[in-house]
């Protein structure tokens, strides 16, 4: 019996497993010198001169990150229903409502024509998804979110390192950006989430809410050379610093990503290569010139194929191959369907993609022989 080629796998070296046994040794578990440096090699990384800010997750990035640009109970955010429930429920972390608008059916992406129509006066927000790992259209949305005041928080769990018009994400005018180091992302710290920014007062928000709405974090608080026990509670905050054991996977994997991107990308290209003569549709690309992440490599059944997308998938796990569904859209989730209620034909393009994608493995650590093996067994199911 073959072995069972996972849906994903993270890319872990002994350079990691070296910083992490330093910090073990060091007594650094929590938030300390290696989450410093990891912020700041990731601020370097993004360039434009931005602020990077760790957290435990993007999820916890995206609440922060709304909550420091004033995003409170009433406000309508708007968001695609084609994404992680994360990208919706820290909306209502803060008593908001998301106004999901349907994705264009070619990017996957939310499409900006109908941002405008769903701007209504409690309209605060846009949080754009790079679905994964493809850069949104980010000029009309700027431009929307200029024109009427809105702000914009990305959600970039997917895409780094993704540009657009050949600049990275993160360096855009918007308020925030959000990366996650989930285990399967692009680069992985197990749980974990980075901040960009510019403004020098949301950064301050979002460090003073990190850490219970404490004014200093525990960096200062315990490798300042003064005696130190005094601090200030000036609002309930949260609990989502980055500990310095993710971070020490961080700093490492953050220099792998461009190796990581250009690997991807190759068994992108693989991928496309193999599939072009069967009943398939393939992933979007991104423009010439521009970084697709390649986080997922999403395969839609051509409507002709006699055989569902669950069935597929089936087949394939019987064969020894996981697969994955990015995503089931919101609106047919049972909060979020019957919180705003929502029909399935609400969102027609999101349903549409759903209904005959599947997510195939594709990361770095899978060998060409494990590639073929899944282009193989593609064949002898679709053929
Ligand atoms: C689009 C999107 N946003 C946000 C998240 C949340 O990321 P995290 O698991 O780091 O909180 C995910 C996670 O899969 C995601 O896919």
């Amino acid at each position: 019996m073959t072995e069972f080629l996972p849906f994903a796998l993270p890319d872990i070296g002994e350079e990691e497993i070296e910083e992490v046994v330093d910090s073990l040794r060091s007594g650094w578990l929590t938030t300390g010198p290696k989450t410093k440096r990891f912020e700041e090699d990731f601020a370097t990384f993004v360039g434009d001169g931005v602020e990077a800010i760790a957290v435990n997750s993007a999820t916890a990035g995206l609440h922060l990150a709304l909550e420091a640009i004033g995003i409170g109970p009433g406000d309508e955010v708007i968001t695609t229903p084609y994404t992680f429930t994360a990208t919706a429920e820290v909306i209502r972390y803060l008593g908001a409502h998301p106004v999901f608008v349907d994705i264009n059916p070619t990017t996957f992406n939310i499409d900006p024509l109908k941002i405008e129509k769903a701007i209504t006066q409690r309209t605060k927000a846009i949080i754009p998804v790079h679905f994964a790992g493809l850069a949104c259209d980010m000029d009309p949305i700027m431009a929307i979110a200029k024109k009427y005041g809105l702000k914009i928080v990305e959600d970039a769990a997917h895409s780094l390192p993704t540009t657009y018009h050949g600049k990275l994400i993160g360096t855009f005018e918007s308020d925030a950006t959000v990366y996650s180091f989930y285990v399967t992302k692009t680069i992985a710290t197990g749980e974990g989430g980075m901040i960009v920014l510019r403004d020098a007062e949301i950064a301050k928000r979002c460090r003073v809410m990190r850490l219970h709405g404490i004014n200093r974090d525990v960096f200062n608080r315990y490798a300042t050379t003064k005696p130190s026990w005094h601090y200030e509670v000036v609002a309930p905050g949260f609990k989502y610093n980055m500990t310095d054991v993710a971070a020490s996977l961080g700093i490492h994997q953050l220099k792998k990503a461009r190796s990581f991107q250009k690997r991807r990308a190759e068994m992108a290209a693989y991928y496309d290569e193999a599939f072009s003569d069967l009943p398939v549709i393939l992933p979007p690309k991104a423009p010439k010139n521009d970084l697709h992440a390649w986080h997922l490599y999403v395969l839609r059944l051509d409507p002709k194929v006699d055989i569902s997308r669950d069935r597929f998938i089936e087949s394939m796990a019987e064969r020894g191959i996981g697969c994955s569904v990015h995503f089931i859209p919101l609106h047919l989730q049972p909060y979020w369907r019957d919180t705003y209620n929502l029909k399935p034909r609400d969102f027609p393009n999101a349903l549409a993609v759903y209904e005959r994608a599947v997510s195939l493995p594709l990361y770095t650590k899978m060998s060409g022989k494990d590639q073929a093996r899944v282009v193989d067994t593609i064949r002898e199911i679709l053929e």
